[in-house]
């Protein structure tokens, strides 16, 4: 979930090390620090809190040209100095992303071996267990090899050793890591954006890779044996990972989401059934449907589900990555499981793909970052074509995910003749008037006024049925993450079954209704809470008397309503957080891409 930078070349490390970091910290921002190399010494610097302060306690004067560097989420201890990375013990000295697993019993073995740990993580002890083989060993290539046996869990290294320190060497095991090229100069990092600055050519790295970086030369291994790996180019730019005049990565990538929307439907439908015949994968012999994620996009995946069973007659189960990967599932001969992830790099999302995959199963990946493990690993995969996304908070990349699983959900209607093909042509048509209404939603200039008039509450309500109320629970987690409030969504008909006690004068609840269908019924469970005090803000594409503010949708097909519906509770989510002074883009105890359990 951290970051991780590495340097080699002839220009000042340090340099390159922090812009890196600096464009990695929405990973992690609890602490950071750098190791590298002056006058064959090894020198560690890190500080607490934000890459500022490791910044600001940098020696200006040191013109080192080999480190490596770290800001870290932490999983195992405090988020303070000592915990900190790089870590160093004996001859080695490292940065990690991941889980060791096991480090309390190699803990044990290692203590009674003489070693003191110093920090409370788990990577020290992964330093300490290098350390240890290499007293044996004393060659760093086979205590890697040997040290890939030894640890269990997640991990991504750049390592240090004291007695070569004219190389980095890094390996990894379930965390993302790539190594980047630019002639004579190498860096390692745990994402792209890392490197943009200075390149665009990299290699991944596979599970169990290791890769050794000298200033003239870069090799791999992989079991003992040296390897290559392919050379990629990354297509997008550096332009995507900066904020280009806006206050907040967030808003500028809200802001962003017509131009992706209409990218990612175009990529794959261009108004005929031939394209989508074409471009998606054959859906023909699936008779359910597994979807499984993790947060918003498990969100995007329960729009999906109403909008598959409802529009598509196909039933879809949708799960939780963290629960799917464990829990006892039924899987029929005929069940397609679709994964969806924007870092393609969540964990739990992972293991469920590897699992549906041994249990015989069909795996199609919904993703956004190109070649990322769960984009390799899918049987199939279909990218959402948001670009980067920085912000924590997800909001192009969801609405990115919304699109494509829309256009899977017409396939499917197509097949199972739900839907005509005379149809076509007016979703068609929908679909062009589509990045005009998000563009006049997304300037709607009541957004700052109602988030005025809710933002110092301390309980937020969400209410919505069926498709409304899978849109609530992602309008509610966006408030949350980014404003701290406590915002829960409920099935509207759900509240008087207890929740309706905590209506209090003035709670806001936040209603959707995009499904005319039970718009009746919705607005009575809203009345039930106005009776009671509750100020009502309204999402709908009906005019509604008898609430306090009301952002109208735009009319459009069915299966772009929820496309439209999630900008209003996007904006209010960020004026919300932006008039509590919150982290906007950087969220407490948050990281954008969540590669441990
Ligand atoms: C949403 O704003 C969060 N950042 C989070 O819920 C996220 O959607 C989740 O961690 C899944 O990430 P993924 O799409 O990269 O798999
Ligand atoms: N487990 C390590 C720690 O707590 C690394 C966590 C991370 O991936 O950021 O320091």
């Amino acid at each position: 979930m951290c970051g991780i930078v590495g340097y080699i070349g002839h220009e000042n490390a340090l340099t390159k090390i922090i812009t890196g970091l600096t464009s990695l910290e929405y990973r992690g921002y609890d602490s950071a620090g750098v190791a590298y190399v002056l006058d064959n010494q090894i020198k560690i610097i890190k500080k607490e809190g934000r890459i500022e302060n490791l910044k600001s306690a940098l020696s200006l004067v040191d013109h080192p040209t080999i480190g490596i560097g770290h800001t870290r989420w932490a999983t195992h201890g405090e988020a303070n100095e000592r915990n900190a990375h790089p870590h160093q013990a004996g001859k080695f000295t490292i940065v990690h992303n991941g889980i060791i697993e096991n480090y309390q019993e190699l803990k044990q073995m290692l203590e009674k071996n003489g070693y003191t740990m110093k920090s409370d993580t788990d990577t020290e002890v992964a330093c300490a267990l290098f350390d240890f083989l290499y007293r044996d060993e004393k060659n760093v290539l086979k205590v890697l090899e040997k040290a890939t046996t030894l640890l269990k869990g997640s991990y991504a290294f750049g390592i240090l050793c004291s007695d070569d320190t004219s190389t980095i060497y890094a390996m990894r095991h379930a965390s993302p890591l790539i190594i980047a090229t630019k002639e004579n100069e190498k860096f390692i990092a745990s994402d792209i954006p890392a490197i943009l600055e200075y390149t665009n050519e990299y290699y991944l790295l596979e599970d169990d890779d290791i890769a050794v970086l000298k200033e003239d030369s870069l090799t791999f291994y992989h079991e003992g044996r040296e390897i290559t790996r392919p050379k990629q180019i990354f297509e997008g730019n550096l332009e995507t990972s900066q904020k280009g005049g806006f206050p907040h990565f967030m808003l500028k990538e809200i802001y962003e989401q017509p131009k992706v929307i209409q990218e990612t439907i175009r990529f794959y439908f261009d108004g005929t059934k031939d394209s989508l015949h074409k471009n998606l994968p054959d859906l023909q012999s699936y008779e359910d449907i597994h979807i499984v994620a993790c947060g918003s996009a498990y969100h995007a995946g329960l729009v999906s589900k109403s909008l598959m069973e409802e529009i598509a007659n196909i039933p879809v189960t949708v799960f939780v990555a963290s629960e799917y990967r464990y829990q006892k599932v039924f899987y029929h001969a005929k069940t397609l499981v679709i994964l969806i992830s924007q870092s393609g790099e969540t964990a739990d999302t992972l293991a469920s793909l590897r699992k549906a995959k041994e249990a015989g199963m069909d795996t199609l990946a919904i993703v956004n970052v190109v070649g990322s493990s769960i984009a390799r690993e899918a049987s199939k995969v279909l990218y959402t074509k948001a670009g980067c996304e920085i912000a924590v908070a997800t909001t192009k990349a969801y609405s990115a995910q919304l699109a494509l699983l829309s256009l899977l959900t017409l396939k499917l209607a197509l097949l199972h003749n739900t839907i005509k093909e005379e149809e076509l042509e007016t979703i068609n048509e929908k679909i062009n008037l589509l990045p005009k209404q998000m563009e006049d939603l997304i300037h709607n200039p009541q957004y700052q006024k109602m988030a005025t008039s809710i933002y110092h509450h301390h309980d937020i309500f969400y209410l919505g049925r069926k498709i409304d109320y899978a849109i609530s629970m992602e309008g509610a987690l966006k408030l949350k993450e980014i404003s701290y409030i406590n915002s829960v969504a409920y099935p509207a008909g759900e509240l008087k079954h207890g929740t309706i006690s905590l209506i209090e004068e003035n709670t806001p609840v936040i209603g959707v209704i995009t499904d005319s269908s039970i718009k009746e019924k919705t607005i009575s469970n809203l009345e039930e809470t106005a009776a009671r005090g509750a100020r009502i803000i309204l999402i709908s594409k009906e005019e509604i008397d008898k609430v306090d503010d009301l952002i109208l949708l735009p009319h459009t097909h069915a299966l772009l309503e929820p496309i439209l519906a999630i900008i209003p509770l996007q904006l209010l989510a960020y004026e919300v957080a932006r008039l509590r002074g919150c982290d906007i883009d950087k969220p407490r105890n948050l990281a954008k891409s969540v590669t441990v359990e």
